[in-house]
């Protein structure tokens, strides 16, 4: 077969470096990818038209589709339209990512526990609203927002501010015209990925990721630094309430005829032994599936045609019941601004997914805030995050910044 991988994180490096390993497998290509792919087209993954031309002209069996971005804009539609397999789900259920408004009315309409929520369209309504709320508050602006939309205020100040950004300055574009303001929940976070076959689901391994760029988990959030799986194991109470979750999102997906195929990946926060849905994401998570993976012991490409063809079952998913941890190494500024074209020397044997590279003739040099995921698999979690440092110590790249305590704390 021949493979297509959209993106250019560490998410579709890992999934490239999947899919690869089946013996169905002939060729693949990532587009645009990065400096650990290394067989890639400079095709954009939100240029759906060139993508399209790209996998008419080159037969491709199968499209796999990293970002939200791609799926938002409707490239499964279009893909489907022209009689090609892709994996992912269409546009009308990306919109569970896509839309947060969108993906709240879900949740409520079939009893999927969730934090209180209005959604406001006008910045009088909800500066109204914010004068009789309790605080901390979470402000969502709707769309994608590229990874940004959810702001958590500690102040009313903050809210107006953080209101005025997106009413008046336009923070997010039109996007954020519509605001969703939520009750804060304090709990844990893990995410629950799990496969979609028409509108059936299998959930994978769990896995917990560090979002806050300092140790200590201090400082400012960011897409994830590192993570691993599976995630603390939940108590009976804990999992059979997810496992109630899960019922209602499948009996509300068929309810609401959404034809889900692909992923979706729910953010959870377990407050007590209540666990509440966060958001929904709707493509593999980025750093989960850079831990997830290397875990996942049965073929990828059969369990995506096997989601094509509607005959997944979740004994098709089997996993290796090691822990696996990544410790992610960032570019010095990031999440905020940072330098790029900066060359490294990757000194090491082990496994490393590339998130914000590329390469020249002569030079691997870093792209992206996130850059390399060096991932250990092994018993313990403490043993693993030793041989990350020692690993990461290795690398030449003077910008290097990252968390030495990673699966520690
Ligand atoms: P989201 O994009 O919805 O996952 O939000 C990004 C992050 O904001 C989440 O991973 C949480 O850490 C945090 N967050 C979102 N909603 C809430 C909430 N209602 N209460 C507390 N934290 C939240
Ligand atoms: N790890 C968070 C995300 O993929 O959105």
């Amino acid at each position: 077969m021949k493979i297509l991988v959209i993106g250019s994180g560490g998410r579709e490096h890992a999934l490239y470096w999947k899919l690869k390993q089946s013996p169905k497998v002939t060729s693949i290509v990532c587009a645009p990818g990065n400096g650990g792919t290394d067989n890639n087209v400079d095709i954009a993954a939100d240029d759906i038209q060139g993508l399209l031309n790209y996998a008419l002209k080159h037969k491709i069996d199968l499209t796999v589709v990293g970002p939200e971005d791609p799926l938002c804009l409707g490239i499964i539609d279009t893909f489907q339209e022209h009689g090609l397999v892709i994996f992912g789900p269409n546009k009308h259920a990306a919109q569970l990512e896509g839309s947060k408004d969108f993906s709240k009315s879900f949740m409520v309409r079939h009893n999927i526990p969730t934090a209180e929520y209005h959604t406001y369209t006008d910045h009088r309504d909800a500066l109204n609203a914010i004068a009789s709320m309790k605080f901390p508050l979470v402000i969502k602006a709707d769309g994608l927002c590229k990874g940004k939309g959810v702001i958590i205020c500690e102040t009313h100040k903050e809210a107006k501010d953080t209101l005025h950004e997106i009413y008046v300055n336009k923070q997010f574009g039109e996007e954020g015209n519509k605001v969703v303001l939520e009750t804060f929940l304090d709990g844990y976070e893990t995410s629950l990925l799990c496969f979609v076959s028409n509108n059936r689901i299998f959930p994978m391994e769990t896995a917990r990721d560090y979002k806050k760029i300092g140790e200590g988990d201090k400082g400012e959030n960011t897409g994830g630094v590192g993570c691993y799986s599976p995630a603390p194991a939940f108590n009976n109470k804990v999992k059979a309430n997810i496992d109630k979750i899960l019922a209602n999102i499948e009996v509300g997906l068929y309810h609401d005829d959404f034809d889900f195929n692909g992923i979706l990946y729910v953010g959870l926060m377990i407050v007590g032994d209540t666990p509440y849905v966060l958001e929904f994401n709707t493509r593999f998570g980025d750093p989960e599936t850079e831990v997830l993976l290397p875990r996942l012991q049965s073929d990828l490409v059969e369990i995506m045609m096997h989601v094509e063809n509607d005959t997944l079952q979740q004994s098709h998913l089997q996993w290796d019941p090691r822990t696996c941890l990544t410790t992610i190494v960032v570019s010095k500024g990031y999440p905020g601004t940072y330098e790029k074209n900066i060359p490294m020397i990757l000194n090491d044997d082990g496994l490393v997914f590339h998130n914000g590279t590329k390469r020249t003739e002569t030079e691997l040099l870093s792209v992206g805030g996130r850059v390399l995921s060096f991932v250990e698999m092994g018993d313990d979690l403490i043993t693993l995050n030793a041989k990350l440092n020692e690993r990461i110590e290795k690398l030449e790249f003077k910008n290097k910044v990252y968390r030495r305590d990673i699966g520690l704390i």
